[in-house]
C-alpha cells in the first residue's frame, strides 16, 4: 500500500468547490462513474458546507481522480459521534490502476486525522478496498410489521424543494431536527437529505403541519415504505399515518423505528451489496439492528 502513485501529466487540487469549473469536472465524473447527477446541489444551497474534496486534474480540466470527506455528525448507540464521511470516491477508467485512488484515500484519511474526526464513515460496493485501511462493514436492517390504525384527521400537503417556500421550510427542519433515531441516524447532514429528495424520483415528500414534520416515503402496493422523518420532535407512526391519510396494510421502516411507538420485525438489507463501512471508535458495533436511512445516503 506504500508505492507512489503515477501523476504523470496531473495536478492536484483540494478544496476546489469555489471553482465552478472544478465543481462541474466532480459533477461530470460522477455522471460518468455511478450515473448520478448531483448538479441540481447547486441550486439546493450547494455543496455541504464542511466538504474538502481531494482531486488530480488533466491538463483540459478533466477530474481523473477524486475522493471527498465531509462532516457527517451521527448518533449511533444513543452517543454522538463527530463523525466525517467519505463520498464521491471515483478514478476515471484511463487513470486507474496508478494508484490514483490510494493516493487520494490516504490523503482525505490523513486530512481526517488533522480535523479530530472520531470515526470515518462510507458507503460502498467494493468493501475489499476499504478494508486495508481499517474500515469494518456494520449490518443494516430494516423493520417491516402491520400498520398502526391511523391517528387523527388527514392534513398534508406535498412539498417541492424547488419551490422557494417549501425549500425554507425544509431548511428549518433540518437545522432544528431530531435524530429519527438513537440507534444509528445523523444527527444533522442537511445537504444529503437536500440532494437524496432529487435522486430518487419515487420518494414523496409529505408536510404534516399539525406535527409539524416533513415525511419522506414511498407505496409499494399496501405497503408503506418510510425513509425519513423531519421534525424537531419525532411524531408517533399513528400520528403520521392519519396526518398523510393514508390507511396501508403494512410499513417497512428503513431506520431504527425507537421513536414511533411502534415496532417491527428486523430484516438484513444489502441494497446491490452495498456495505455501510465504518472506521474507528475501537471497533464498537450496533447494540441493536439499525439501519442509517437512505435519505441519509452519501
Ligand atoms: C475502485 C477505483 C476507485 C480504484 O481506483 P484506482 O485508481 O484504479 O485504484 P488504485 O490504483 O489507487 O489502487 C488502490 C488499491 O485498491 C485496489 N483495488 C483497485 N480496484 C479495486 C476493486 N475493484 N476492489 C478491491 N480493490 C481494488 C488496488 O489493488 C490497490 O491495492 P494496493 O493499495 O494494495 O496496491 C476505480 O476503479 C473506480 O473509480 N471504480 C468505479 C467507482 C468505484 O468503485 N468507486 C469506489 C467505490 S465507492
Amino acid at each position: 500500500m506504500s508505492a507512489a502513485a503515477d501523476t504523470t501529466g496531473l495536478t492536484f487540487r483540494q478544496d476546489y468547490f469555489a471553482d465552478h469549473a472544478a465543481w462541474r469536472a466532480l459533477v461530470s465524473l460522477l455522471h460518468d462513474t455511478f450515473g448520478i447527477d448531483i448538479g441540481p446541489l447547486m441550486q439546493l444551497g450547494g455543496p455541504d458546507a464542511t466538504s474538502m474534496p481531494f482531486g488530480w486534474f488533466a491538463g483540459d480540466g478533466t477530474l481523473a481522480a477524486n475522493l471527498s470527506a465531509f462532516a457527517v455528525p451521527l448518533l449511533i448507540n444513543g452517543r454522538r459521534i463527530n463523525a466525517a464521511g467519505l463520498q464521491s470516491g471515483a478514478v476515471r477508467p484511463p487513470w486507474r490502476g496508478r494508484g490514483l485512488y490510494r493516493d487520494v484515500t490516504t490523503k482525505a484519511l490523513d486530512w481526517c486525522a488533522t480535523q479530530g474526526f472520531e470515526a470515518i464513515v462510507l458507503y460502498t460496493d467494493k468493501a475489499a478496498l476499504y478494508e486495508p485501511y481499517g474500515f469494518r462493514t456494520l449490518p443494516m436492517h430494516s423493520f417491516s410489521g402491520d400498520a398502526p390504525v391511523p391517528l387523527g384527521a388527514a392534513e398534508c400537503r406535498s412539498i417541492d424543494p424547488g419551490n422557494p417556500d417549501d425549500f425554507a421550510l425544509l431548511q428549518d427542519l433540518l437545522a432544528r431536527r431530531e435524530p429519527v433515531s438513537d440507534a444509528l441516524a445523523v444527527a444533522s447532514s442537511p445537504a444529503m437529505f437536500l440532494i437524496n429528495t432529487q435522486l430518487d424520483p419515487d420518494v414523496r415528500l409529505t408536510f404534516i403541519e399539525q406535527l409539524p414534520a416533513v415525511i419522506a416515503w414511498k407505496l409499494d402496493g399496501g405497503t408503506l415504505i418510510l425513509l425519513d422523518v423531519l421534525a424537531a420532535s419525532i411524531p408517533p407512526l399513528a400520528a403520521i399515518l392519519g396526518g398523510l391519510g393514508v390507511r396501508p396494510d403494512r410499513i417497512e421502516a428503513l431506520f431504527r423505528p425507537d421513536k414511533l411507538g411502534w415496532n417491527g420485525e428486523p430484516t438484513p438489507v444489502s441494497a446491490h451489496g452495498t456495505h455501510f463501512m465504518i472506521r474507528g471508535l475501537d471497533g464498537l458495533a450496533l447494540d441493536a439492528p439499525a439501519m442509517l436511512s437512505p435519505m441519509a445516503d452519501f
